[in-house]
């Protein structure tokens, strides 16, 4: 049976790889690989994951350099002769090991203002929006974000300014922008055309380009910067 060499990041910030080797198997994923060394080589090492199946954006990690969803990731596809190196997402605090604080990514979403605002209550009929519409069109292209990380820690603005709101925040005020039924798009634009909000993106696409889901926060991005500069010409910002 051949073997995988693998370096895990230990500990914390100032923490340092550790290297296991693991049997390798037809299908392999790189959190099979991680779930092998936690069960029968080393028992204290801390990661997450909860569904497997590409749902709940828990197990991103870094692979080989990039960031990646670890449940849908196969070996096959990302060892380097055999090698692989897995260490905690980029441009988030280090919790311990493979895990890292999530709190500043979240709490991005809501400086976004990432949260529905309707005026319907259970009494009312359901609202209708024809999925054929441009501005529902808009929305779905960002919906199905699982707010894994992948897309923040792919991007250098958020390493150089760790106020930018990023990627992922983004895209969630855009699909809320485009959302017929939301009645807070203003303060919403507010909230995302400060110097952290989505002036700040480069455009670099790094975002778009590693998004496990593929949807494009590059895209989502602009569409913000279109809105409020039509907001800002007609004075309402
Ligand atoms: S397109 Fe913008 S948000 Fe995406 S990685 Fe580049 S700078 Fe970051
Ligand atoms: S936009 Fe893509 S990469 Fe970013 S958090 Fe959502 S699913 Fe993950
Ligand atoms: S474990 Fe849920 S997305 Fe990977």
């Amino acid at each position: 049976m051949s073997v995988l060499d693998v370096k895990v990041w230990r500990g914390g910030a100032e923490g340092a790889f550790q290297a296991f080797e693991v049997p390798r198997h037809a299908s392999q994923t790189v959190l099979d690989v991680v779930i092998h060394i936690q069960r029968a080589l080393d028992p204290t090492l801390a990661y997450r994951y909860a569904c497997r199946v590409g749902m709940c954006g828990s197990c991103a990690m870094t692979v080989n350099g990039a960031p990646r969803w670890t449940c849908r990731t196969h070996v096959d596809k990302v060892a380097s002769r055999g090698k692989l190196e897995i260490s905690p997402l980029r441009n988030l605090p280090i919790v311990r090991d493979l895990v890292t604080d999530m709190r500043e990514f979240f709490d991005k979403w809501s400086r976004a203002k990432g949260q529905f605002s309707g005026t319907r209550t259970r009494g009312d009929d359901f609202a209708q929006v024809p999925p054929a519409g441009e501005k529902r069109k808009a929305a779905d292209a960002g919906i199905e974000c699982i707010g894994c990380g992948v897309c923040y820690a792919a991007c250098d603005v958020v390493t150089w300014n760790r106020d930018y709101l990023g990627p992922a925040a983004l895209n969630r005020a855009w699909t809320l922008v485009s959302d017929e039924r939301d009645v807070a798009t203003l303060e919403r634009l507010r909230a995302v055309s400060g110097d952290a909000g989505c002036h700040a993106c480069h455009t670099h696409m790094s975002c778009t380009q590693r998004c496990p889901k593929q949807l494009s926060p590059t895209a989502a991005i602009a569409g913000l910067k279109r809105a409020v500069a039509s907001a800002a010409i007609e004075g309402d910002l």
